[in-house]
């Protein structure tokens, strides 16, 4: 829904006009993933017109939960049934095999995307058998710093391009990008804009990307990892942003960090 406001805001953001520039660009700016990585992403289905349409990402961080961002079900948050998870995938898909839901816990701030809180916890009916390719993403500590050298990466089956979809056979998509804090973020929110002269960008909210490198529509709740000593943490959940790609518009994530106490709360 808000989704929608979305494709609207970049016109209003940017006194120039919006050219949609490819540069190659996938999830935007990426390649395919190989099979047997990320292997924690998973695609969270809705029946809609068309049954069982990927909506967005969620990542596995425990056998029997997912986290995702709470804009992906906040219209059905009460009715499990109407969703499903796919677990690891190379091609969206190929091969289905959904699990149901069991519980939806949106976090009780969430208001909508702007105001951050944008984290959800769907837990499955019955934990997953975690194999090679379907691997759990560890949280960080509350304490972890998150800083521009990381080597992060962010991955989906969303958009290439604003407004273009990822054609079949829907092969997961990756791209590496740098992360940014709240407050660089805000300021690059700030520029060229007609937003609001307030914040933009809070401090439960982490920004990654460049021009030509960024997430976009349908990859919202997937994770954002980066490499700590060797081990993937998810720092971000895919969230909101102004367009895909574009310049001084990263991508702007759920910061993980700030949640760790109220997820491991809700999964013991
Ligand atoms: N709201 C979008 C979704 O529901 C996510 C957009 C992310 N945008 C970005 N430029 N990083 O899929």
């Amino acid at each position: 829904m808000f989704c929608l406001l979305l494709l609207m805001l970049p016109h209003l953001g940017n006194s120039v006009p919006i050219v949609q520039d490819e540069r190659g660009a996938k999830i935007v700016g990426s390649n395919e993933a190989k099979e047997g990585e990320w292997p924690w992403q998973v695609s969270l289905r809705k029946n809609l017109e068309d049954p069982w349409k990927h909506i967005c990402g969620g990542s596995l961080i425990h056998p029997s939960w997912i986290l995702t961002a709470a804009h992906c079900v906040e219209g059905d948050k009460n009715d499990t049934s109407k969703y499903m998870i796919q677990l690891r995938q190379q091609n969206l898909y190929k091969d289905d095999h959904l699990v149901p839901l069991e519980k939806i816990i949106i976090h009780p701030n969430y208001t909508n995307v702007f105001e951050g809180f944008d984290l959800a916890l769907l837990k499955l009916q019955s934990p997953v058998q975690l194999t090679k390719t379907i691997q759990t993403i560890t949280l960080p500590e509350a304490s972890q710093i998150f800083t521009p050298d990381m080597e992060c990466w962010v991955t989906g089956w969303g958009d290439i391009a604003f407004g273009v979809h990822l054609p079949p056979p829907y092969t997961l998509r990756k791209v590496q990008v740098s992360l940014m804090d709240a407050l660089t973020c805000d300021r690059e929110y700030h520029q060229r804009s007609v937003l609001s002269a307030g914040r933009i960008i809070f401090d439960n909210m982490i920004c990654a990307g460049e021009t030509g490198k960024d997430s976009c529509q349908g990859d919202s709740g997937g994770a954002l990892v980066c490499d700590v000593q060797n081990t993937w943490l998810q720092a971000g959940i895919v969230s909101w942003g102004i367009d895909c790609g574009a310049p001084h518009r990263p991508g702007v994530y759920t910061r993980v960090t700030n949640f760790v106490d109220w997820i491991s709360q809700h999964i013991q």
